[in-house]
């Protein structure tokens, strides 16, 4: 009897529930399917039974219903690019915050990049960003040079042997070591080794490819970061060059706060610990979180960007002729490379990057905001305060109407503004970096890292593609960021 009322009342109040979802309220006018106004379900069916396809299912949704789609019962996804611009606006009066049920998503939720309320996040935000700045970045050349040396001598081996190489492990590799180097106070030095150890690159791959599990299950954090790294070991024993990495470093971060570092080293934990940032700010787990999400936010988004980029030019000979042209002359000693300004002024290697920012997305879940205390319109529907509002760079990014025949890469859109319209305008539409006070902080060390790469790769090397296609790199899963299919080995070229 006690089972019959519990279960009775159990089926009334969710019958409530969906009445009240479907027919009161306040989104109730917004057009979508029904399932996802019921509840959030919908949104983990698409990400985890169907393994992140999400995205994709926003593109038929937006063709069927329009540009505002009610995608959960608080939510509704916008696929219109004048309204790109007010989303990711923020001021005082006009508030921003990031969606509250994922702030756990990456495992770092006192970080900046995963921080909710738009004022907590300017203040973090303000004390990160100095340590990632142009001209700090540029203190940073040599050492990124270093790094990318160090990928040259490998292709110059292969070149040798005739070996295939694989670039996506390859420049993850490179840009983990770069801000690991750059940041704490021991690098990760995984391109030190002769024959590269694939463990820490399968152990960060499965653990993005999870991504979408620790969105929906936050627990699932609290589990793995209270698990004693020898049991981690022994169910993943790809973790310990990652495990020993974190080992070291914390080790060394407690010095530093307790004033007991003897290294000479000013890392990102020195740089917070000067900010000025109240003391509860300071403390050890905020900050080892702050440090360590540089290193998840700038891994595989450069190595992605590169491989796109890479992929496209290395597939139409005509983009490859040109591209090597203009750095053949602007770079007559191939071992002299120029400083990252400089090539941010070659015209045709700008649009190649632009075009390859476009292509490779950054971050494919959309970016949700909130505005806490203001009703946003949007044509004739009113959207209270709290409701979450999102777009997406894959909708965006590939706007028929700014980017004819998007699924091409066509980096002259972006060099004759008379045939290819404002470029102004596709700029702000490209949202790979984000935007507004939220976009991307190390977008000035991934430009750096990708100008510098392309340079030399282009200017050194002749790549061809091997047992490469399109569907090895193009995104094709939503794990936050992009995934490609099952089957797809990476980009392997040989050298010439
Ligand atoms: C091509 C490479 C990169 C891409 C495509 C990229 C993309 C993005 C995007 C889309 C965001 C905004 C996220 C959001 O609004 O939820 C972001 C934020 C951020 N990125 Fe990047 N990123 C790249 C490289 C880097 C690098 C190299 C670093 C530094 C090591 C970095 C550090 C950050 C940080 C700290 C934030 C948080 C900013 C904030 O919340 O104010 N990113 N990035």
């Amino acid at each position: 009897m006690v089972l019959f009322i519990t279960l009775l009342s159990s089926v009334a109040i969710w019958v409530t529930w969906a009445f009240y979802r479907l027919y009161l309220h306040p989104l109730k006018a917004v057009p979508g399917p029904w399932l996802a106004a019921l509840s959030t379900y919908y949104e983990m069916y698409y990400d985890l039974a169907k393994g992140g396809r999400l995205p994709w299912k926003l593109i038929e949704l937006h063709k069927h219903y329009g540009p505002i789609v009610r995608i959960g019962p608080n939510e509704v996804h916008i696929n219109d690019p004048d309204f790109v611009v007010r989303f990711f606006s923020s001021s005082n009066a006009n508030r921003r915050d990031k969606h509250a049920p994922h702030q756990q998503q990456l495992g770092v939720p006192n970080a900046t990049i995963s921080t909710i309320t738009s004022d907590l996040h300017q203040k973090r935000r303000a004390a990160l960003a100095p340590f990632l700045s142009s001209p700090r970045v540029v203190s940073y050349q040599p050492t990124i040079l270093g790094k990318i040396e160090n990928i040259a001598s490998r292709l110059d081996r292969c070149k040798t042997s005739g070996e295939v190489t694989e670039l996506r492990q390859l420049f993850w590799y490179m840009a983990t070591d770069i801000i690991t180097e750059i940041a704490f106070p021991i690098g990760t030095n995984l391109l030190q080794n002769k024959e590269l150890d694939s463990g820490y690159y399968n152990f960060q791959k499965t653990g993005q490819s999870k991504l979408l599990w620790f969105k929906h299950f936050p627990f699932l954090w609290t589990i793995l970061k209270g698990m004693p790294p020898a049991w981690l070991l022994k169910m993943e024993p790809q973790a310990a060059v990652a495990l020993r990495w974190e080992r070291d470093n914390k080790a060394l971060a407690h010095d530093i706060l307790s004033g007991r570092y003897e290294g000479e080293k000013h890392t990102v934990i020195h740089h917070l610990l000067s900010s000025p940032l109240p003391p509860d700010e300071k403390g050890f787990d905020r900050i080892w979180e702050e440090s360590t999400s540089l290193v998840g936010a700038g891994g595989e988004t450069v190595a992605n960007t590169l491989c796109t980029v890479i992929f496209h030019v290395l597939q139409n000979e005509d983009i490859l002729h040109r591209l090597t042209e203009e750095l053949r002359i602007a770079i007559p000693d191939p071992f002299q490379i120029p400083p990252t300004h400089t090539l941010a002024s070659l015209p045709y290697l700008s649009a190649v990057v632009q075009e390859g920012l476009r292509k490779a997305l950054g971050v494919v879940s959309r970016f949700i905001r909130t505005d806490p205390n203001q009703t946003i319109t949007y044509g004739s529907y009113m959207l209270p305060p709290g409701t979450a509002i999102s777009v997406s760079a894959l909708l965006c990014n590939n706007d028929p109407n700014l980017f004819p025949v998007p699924q091409d890469y066509i980096p002259e859109r972006w060099l004759d503004a008379e045939k290819y319209g404002s470029l102004n305008e596709k700029k702000r539409q490209v949202i790979t970096l984000g935007g507004g006070p939220r976009r991307c902080l190390g977008e000035h060390l991934a430009y750096t890292e990708i100008y510098l790469v392309l340079a030399v790769l282009f200017r050194r090397f002749r790549l061809e593609l091997y047992q490469t296609n399109e569907r090895d790199i193009e995104p094709m899963y939503d794990s936050l960021l992009p995934l490609q299919w099952e089957g797809s080995q990476g980009l392997r070229v040989t050298i010439r």
